[in-house]
C-alpha cells in the first residue's frame, strides 16, 4: 500500500480576544494509505476541521508538514489541490446554479477531460439520485439535496485523495447509506478517503482505520479491533468516550508508575 497522506508534527495556533492563544492542532502525526478509509473522530473543537483545512491547502500550519499524493502542501499546493477533492462542512453552493451546472463547473475547474465531462456528470446525477432536482436552482434545495450535490462536485474529477469534513451530516439514512457505498467503492478502487464524523455507527461501518483526536492531539489510531483491544470496550461509542475522557489519565498514571 502506498502512503498517500503523510502528516508530521502538525501544529496550528489561533488567537482570539477572549481565549488568547488557542492551540487547535498540537503535534499531530499520522499516515493514510491508498485503498484506505481513515476516520478522524473527536469532540467539538478537537481540531478536526482545522487539520482537514490545512490538508486542503486552505490554511497554513505553524509548523509540521503535510504530504498529499507525494506533494507538499506548502511547496506544491497546486499539485495537492489537483490530487484531492475537499468537502467542507460549510461548503456553499452557488445559489443561482443547478446541481447539473455546479457539478459540470467543478469538472471543468479541476481539469476533467472535456470530452468525458457530460458522461461523468450524468453518471453522478443518476448514481446519487439527483435526476429529479438536477435542474433546480440550488438555493431551492433541501439540506440533504445540497449535501449530495456538494459530494458529487467534490468527487467529479476522480482524484486519488478525498478529504471530507462530516460528509453525512444532515442526510437521511437512505442517502447516507448511498454515500457510504460510494466511499467504500472509491476505497476499493484504490482511493484514499479521510473523513471526520460524529456518527459512531458510520465510523464502525466504513472506516479501515480510525484516529481519535482531543484538544488538538491525536490520542491513538488503529483499526476498530485494535481500538477495542486498547480500550477494552466494544462499541465505537464506548471506545470514543473512554479515549476522550479516561485514556490520557490512565496513560499518565501508567507512565508515572513506570517512573516510580
Ligand atoms: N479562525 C479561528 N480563530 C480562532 N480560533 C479558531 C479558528 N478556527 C478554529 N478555531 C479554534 O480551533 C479549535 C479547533 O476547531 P475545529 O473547527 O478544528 O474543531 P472540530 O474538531 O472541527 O470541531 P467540530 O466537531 O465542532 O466541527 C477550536 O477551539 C476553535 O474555536
Ligand atoms: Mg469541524
Amino acid at each position: 500500500m502506498e502512503e498517500k497522506i503523510i502528516i508530521k508534527n502538525l501544529k496550528k495556533e489561533f488567537y482570539d480576544e477572549q481565549r488568547g492563544t488557542v492551540l487547535a492542532v498540537n503535534d499531530l502525526s499520522f499516515t493514510a494509505y491508498s485503498g484506505e478509509i481513515f476516520g478522524l473522530l473527536g469532540p467539538n473543537g478537537a481540531g478536526k476541521t482545522t487539520t482537514l483545512r490545512m490538508m486542503a491547502t486552505l490554511m497554513k500550519p505553524h509548523s509540521g508538514n503535510i504530504s498529499i499524493n507525494g506533494f507538499d502542501t506548502i511547496k506544491d499546493p497546486q499539485n495537492v489541490r489537483k490530487s484531492m477533492g475537499f468537502l467542507s462542512a460549510t461548503t456553499a453552493l452557488y445559489p443561482r446554479l443547478s446541481p447539473r451546472e455546479i457539478i459540470t463547473y467543478f469538472a471543468n475547474l479541476n481539469g476533467y477531460p472535456e470530452d468525458k465531462t457530460e458522461e461523468r456528470v450524468e453518471h453522478l446525477i443518476e448514481y446519487f439520485n439527483i435526476t429529479k432536482y438536477a435542474d433546480t436552482l440550488s438555493e431551492k434545495l433541501s439540506t440533504g439535496m445540497k449535501q449530495i450535490t456538494s459530494i458529487a462536485r467534490t468527487i467529479v474529477h476522480d482524484p486519488p485523495v478525498l478529504i471530507l469534513d462530516e460528509p453525512s451530516s444532515g442526510l437521511d439514512v437512505i442517502v447516507a447509506q448511498k454515500i457510504h457505498e460510494h466511499i467504500l467503492d472509491l476505497r476499493d478502487h484504490g482511493k484514499t478517503v479521510i473523513f471526520s464524523s460524529h456518527n459512531m455507527g458510520e465510523v464502525e461501518k466504513v472506516c479501515d482505520r480510525i484516529g481519535v483526536i482531543n484538544n488538538g492531539k491525536l490520542l491513538t489510531t488503529g483499526t476498530l479491533n485494535e481500538l477495542r483491544e486498547i480500550t477494552g470496550k466494544y462499541y465505537m461509542e464506548e471506545i470514543f468516550i473512554y479515549l476522550v475522557q479516561e485514556y490520557e489519565t490512565v496513560k499518565q498514571k501508567e507512565t508515572g508508575n513506570v517512573n516510580d
